[in-house]
Parts: C-alpha cells; structure tokens; sequence
C-alpha cells in the first residue's frame, strides 16, 4: 500500500500534486500520483458519488462499477450537459477512461445500450474502453416482472425496491440454477434452449402465485439476439484485467453504488438492497482485494436522504425536510420520487465508516443548507430510555430509537462560489469539524454544488 503511513487527505493531496503537474510544476513526488480510490456511500445512497469519481477519475486509468445494478442512479453535471448513469461507471464521460462493470454486478443490457447510445449520441463513445465481466449476472425482463409482483403483492409492507429486477437477479444467481452471465450471450443458441426452461419455471410460479400474465419466451429470445449484438464485444474476464492493470501502476477507481446503510447484510435490513454496497463488498465484486485500494472515501451528504421505506430516525417530515428537499433537488435519478430528508445522523456515519474502513470523508451539498438559522446533528440514540452512540442495524430496532441531537448555529452565505476551505464561512467550518469529531474521520473533500468545479479538496 502506498503513502498509508501519511494518514488521511490523500485524495486530496494527490488531487492537488496532479494538478500542479497538469499546470506544469515541478514539485511532484511521483509515488503520490499512483492512486487507487474506493468510493462508496456512508448513508441511503444518492450522496452525490457520480460527482466525486467523475472529479477522481480524471486522475484514473480505470474506473470499475463492482456492485449493484440500474438501482443506482450517479449524476454528473458537466458545463451545461446533465448525465443520469445507472449501470455505466460515472467515469464513462471522460472520454479516455476505461470503465469496467465487474463481476459482482447485476446488468440491465437494455439499459446499458441505452446509456452507450446516449453517451454516442454526445459524441462520446465506449469502443475499446467498456469492459463487462463474463461473470458479471443479467437482468431479465423477468427480474423487474417479479420485483414488481413481490412489491404489489407485500402492499404496505414494501421495501419500496427501484423494480430494476435487483433483487430477484441476485436471488437467481445465488440460486444458480436459474442465472444467465454475460458469457451466456456468447453462445445464444444454448442460451435460448435455458431460457425456455427457465421462462416455463417462472411462468409457472408467477401464474400460480400471482396470477400473473405469462413471459413470451420467444420475444425474449430476440431481446436476447440484440443483448448478444450489441455487447459480446465488450465481455472479457476483468480480474484479469485488473490484475495486469495493476501490475503497471495503472491508477484504478471502484465506485461504490447506493449506500452502505442499504448493504444487504449491516444496513437496515430488510429495506435494504440485495448487495453488499458497504466498502465491504469491493473485493467480491470485482476480484482486488481491500488492500490494494489507498483510500476508502465515504461519501455522505451534509443532511440525511432516503428513498423507500424502512426507519430512518434523523427524518424530518415536516417543513424543515422539505426545505431541504426543494433546495437540495431531493427527488431520485431513478424512479422520480420525492426523497424522505432530515438532520445528519453521525452515529450512522460513524457506524458505517467503521464497517467500510473508511479513510476518509467527502460531504456534498453543504451549499443545500445555507439560510438555515439553526442546523441539527444526531449524536446518540435513545433506546428504551438508555443512550447509546451505536447504531443498531435491524430494522426493527432501528425504528424504536430516538435520536439525541446537538443544535448548531447555520449561516446564510451561498457557498456556491468559494473554492478554498478556508474562505467558507466560521459556522460551515464549525459545523464540519464537529461531524468529524464524532465520526471520528476526516472530512477532505467539500461539495458546494453540483458541478464539477464545486468541490473544495483539503488537506487533513
Ligand atoms: P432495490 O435495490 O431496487 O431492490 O431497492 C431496495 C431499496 O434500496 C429501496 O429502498 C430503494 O429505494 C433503495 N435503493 C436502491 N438503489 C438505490 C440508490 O441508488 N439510491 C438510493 N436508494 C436506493
């Protein structure tokens, strides 16, 4: 591992020797500049991780998606032009990247050409720089049929799922009988002869339990044909990749998908998703193992979201949440729906920073709370009258806490302009160095709008 015994900042140590190279200065210590970043949501997911690996993967070689599916929904702002990405990694708009959908990925191939089309359309194109694992599982029309069902059939009970078919793609693969690969597309005559089975299977159950329509198995056979047209030529073994792309100092950039408080197995479970979307799930998601990243940064925001159901004990349902929901654009890239807001919950960071080793912190959208006379951080629980600083992941649990909170003074200065940290404002500082010293993690990268030039790196 390299540069570790210097502690944290490295993201933005490193971010800022590169640019004095870029702008052609000669102080460059040339270990520093060999990088591999991990980063990953520390809440509900949307913490604004489309931004940061876009400003990151400037600096990378590689940029791998290893976990999740078109569930997540990674928005980059670039001059005029929005990009929504659900299944590319957000590194695909930097047009000499290379983007890796690894192993540990559930894939949409609809959505994927959809997004290949798209990026073509702006002239920006995936040739000989998407790489998709031959392990990588596919989602099916069948996938997002079941998800839809399940849904239905729970009625209050939901777990308010994106219905990308991500759960029952997974379910399929640790099943195994029934899952399709990327590889699968490589021989679409065997392909088809397992789908008929497998559509006679789901048709079956989603008929007797559902009463469900059934699948035309031939429409999806053509589906297929296209998948198998447009994509074959981007399927490779990529731990292998990896492996070569490392042993040539390639700088390389996992991005994380959704949040860790909906990782399958220490989120709030079941309103959780079907992956291990806490840093812990990067080395079964792609083949590399945790140490070899540098870095691990946590992304939150500088306020809590969630979409979906499940507890959330910081939510704000009330007029300080919709404040914060009409400033801050709180709706999903995904599905549209308004998200459910509220005060910073650092005994949730905390938590999920220590399950994902987290090196360090970048906190978006502080810009959202300027105006606010007064701002709120949970710094405990109260739990059958007892306070307590950890947070108890079963949802259940979860949904009996009541948070302890630490009013603090806000400020009224837009912060969208200020490129250094120290020009922020005392309460915006203030502010900040309290999260981390509950959170107990330095907080190196700021967000004060959604463009990439609104990011304040820092040394800590
Ligand atoms: P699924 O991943 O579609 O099965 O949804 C399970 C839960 O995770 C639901 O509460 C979703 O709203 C939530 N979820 C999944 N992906 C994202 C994301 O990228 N951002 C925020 N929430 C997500």
């Amino acid at each position: 591992m390299k540069n570790v015994e210097r502690g944290f900042g490295l993201a933005a140590e490193a971010y800022e020797l590169k640019s004095r190279q870029d702008a052609g200065g000669t102080e460059i210590l040339k270990g520093f500049l060999r990088m591999n970043y991990c980063v990953v949501g520390l809440q509900w997911g949307d913490e604004g991780k489309g931004k940061v690996v876009d400003i990151l993967a400037e600096k990378s070689d590689l940029v791998v998606r290893y976990g999740g599916g078109a569930n997540a929904g990674h928005t980059v702002i670039i001059g005029d032009q929005k990009f929504a990405l659900h299944i590319m990694p957000s590194g695909a708009v930097r047009p000499t990247t290379g983007c890796v959908i690894s192993n540990g990925v559930v894939l949409d191939p609809e959505i994927l050409i959809g997004e290949i089309d798209g990026l073509a359309e702006r002239d920006i194109s995936m040739d000989g720089r998407l790489f998709i694992s031959e392990n990588a599982h596919v989602v099916l029309d069948y996938h997002k049929m079941e998800d839809q069902l399940r849904e239905d059939a729970l009625g209050k009970n939901k777990i308010g799922t994106t219905i990308r078919g991500i759960g029952p793609c997974y379910a399929d693969k640790i099943g195994r009988s029934f899952a399709v690969r990327m590889a699968d597309f490589r021989d679409i005559d065997a392909l088809a002869e397992r789908l008929r089975k497998i559509v006679d299977y789901k048709n079956k159950v989603f008929g007797a339990l559902y009463n469900a329509d059934p699948i035309d198995v031939d429409a999806l056979i053509e589906k297929c044909k296209v998948y198998r047209d447009r994509l074959v030529g981007f399927v490779c073994n990529t731990t292998r990749l990896l492996f070569e792309a490392m042993d040539n100092d390639k700088n390389i950039l996992f991005e994380g998908a959704q949040g860790a408080l909906l990782d399958l197995d220490h989120g709030t479970f079941p309103f959780v998703t079907s992956s291990n979307c806490s840093a812990l799930g990067m080395g079964p998601g792609c083949g590399i193992p945790n140490q070899k990243v540098d870095s691990f940064i946590g992304l939150v925001k500088a306020y809590a979201t969630r979409v979906g159901s499940g507890p959330f004990p910081s939510e704000q349902d009330n007029e300080i949440g919709d404040v914060i929901r009409e400033k801050g654009h709180e709706y999903g890239t995904t599905t549209g729906r308004p998200r459910r807001c509220g005060w910073f919950d650092a005994v949730a960071a905390k938590y999920t920073a220590r399950v994902g080793g987290i090196n360090e912190i970048a906190m978006m959208h502080l810009d959202t709370l300027a105006g606010m006379k007064e701002l709120k951080i949970c710094k405990a629980y109260k739990l059958n009258g007892k306070e307590t600083d950890f947070f108890p992941s079963d949802a259940d649990e979860l949904a009996g806490v009541e948070c302890v909170y630490e009013a603090m003074p806000g400020w009224d200065e837009d912060l969208s302009e200020v490129t250094s940290y120290d020009d922020l404002p005392e309460n915006t500082r203030n502010y900040i160095a309290r999260i981390e010293e509950i959170v107990k993690v330095p907080i190196s990268i700021v967000g004060v709008g959604p463009k990439r030039s609104q990011a304040i790196f820092r040394n800590v």
